[in-house]
């Protein structure tokens, strides 16, 4: 399978994309892609306010669909997508690419195959080097539903359950311009599946030492852990103090491999066939989590992701 076209709506960056690696045919209308009968599947990578309704344009036309997350801020417009997605039988495949990390698929792997026995308590630490400008900050949902929908899907595909009540805690520590855009910097949120399995997540919009990517799988037999990839491994020793590298600065670096092995599956999926290993469902997981977390805050109690309708 090769990249036919690229489309965006600036024509001058699709023409650079087309130009850096070499894609044959840039639209400025994506509606001209979507409709192409010469191209099988799609991946919609634009904004996300854009990404529902160029779901169900190309559910309609019959291609097979690649869409960062999330699929919309909205649950109903993610069930609007949805349901294109299942009258028209294509397959969906949301851009949750930290499944694909090495690492964290060794994690999910070891809880699965009860390496470490029964799976007791989940902890995830995912902190930003440094805040997105505030104006990003005002359009993109918030913290929960920006940056810590990753981890709540992280969690659900490490404890293989589904999550049933949120408690959140949170703060702005980090910088009063985002209390004032109406977000939080940092937020803790304890998490319980529907097995009884514990969960934390703890989110800061700024580590000072880079990008702090921690998970760890606490069971009765044990526990399984991924700590944070530096751009080199070695460690040096010596009269005054024990030095290493600071972890790989950002998502870019840090998950490269993720969205590299992410693409290729949803590629292999289509020829071979076979579900994609991120569908709709989880997509929507995450955002209908995201929303009872900040009731959680909002409402300075447990939430039941059930009452998110
Ligand atoms: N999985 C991840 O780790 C990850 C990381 C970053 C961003 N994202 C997601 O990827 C999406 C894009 O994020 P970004 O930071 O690259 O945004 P961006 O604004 O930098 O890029 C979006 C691009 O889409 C183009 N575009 C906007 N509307 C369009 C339309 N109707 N048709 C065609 N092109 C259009 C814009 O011109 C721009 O070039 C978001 O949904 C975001 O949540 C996911």
């Amino acid at each position: 399978m090769k990249v036919a076209a690229v489309s965006d709506i600036f024509e001058s960056a699709a023409q650079k994309c087309a130009a850096d690696y070499g894609i044959p045919k840039i639209a400025k209308d994506p509606l001209e892609l979507i409709n192409d009968p010469e191209i099988d599947a799609v991946a919609i990578c634009s904004s996300t306010d854009t990404h529902a309704d160029l779901i169900i344009a190309a559910a309609r036309a019959g291609k097979q669909i690649f869409c960062e997350k999330p699929i919309a801020l909205g649950l109903d417009r993610i069930d609007a997508a949805l349901d294109a997605v299942g009258k028209a039988g294509v397959k969906l495949q949301i851009g949750f690419n930290r499944r694909f990390d090495s690492n964290y698929r060794r994690v999910h792997d070891l809880v699965r195959d009860k390496a470490i026995g029964d799976l007791h308590i989940l902890r995830i630490t995912s902190r930003d080097p440094s805040p997105p400008p505030i104006a990003y900050v005002k359009v993109s949902g918030g913290i929960f539903l920006d940056m810590m929908i990753h981890d709540f899907d992280m969690a659900r595909y490490i404890a293989g359950c589904e999550v049933e009540e949120v408690y959140t805690v949170g703060a702005v520590r980090v910088d009063p311009e985002i209390g004032k855009a109406g977000d939080i910097d940092t937020a803790v949120v304890t998490l319980k599946f529907t097995d009884g399995v514990i969960g934390t997540i703890d989110n800061s919009r700024r580590a000072v030492y880079g990008y702090d990517q921690r998970v760890e799988a606490f069971g009765s037999l044990g526990m399984a852990e991924s700590a944070n990839r530096r751009p080199n491994e070695v460690r040096l020793s010596g009269g005054a103090d024990v030095r290493e590298d600071l972890p790989l600065n950002f998502f870019v670096e840090r998950y490269t491999e993720s969205y590299v092995t992410e693409l290729k599956e949803f590629v292999e999926c289509v020829i071979g066939n076979r579900p994609t290993p991120v569908t709709g469902h989880d997509g929507r997981m995450p955002v209908a989590i995201g929303y009872a977390a900040k009731r959680s805050l909002d409402e300075h109690r447990p939430v039941a992701v059930s009452e998110i309708k």
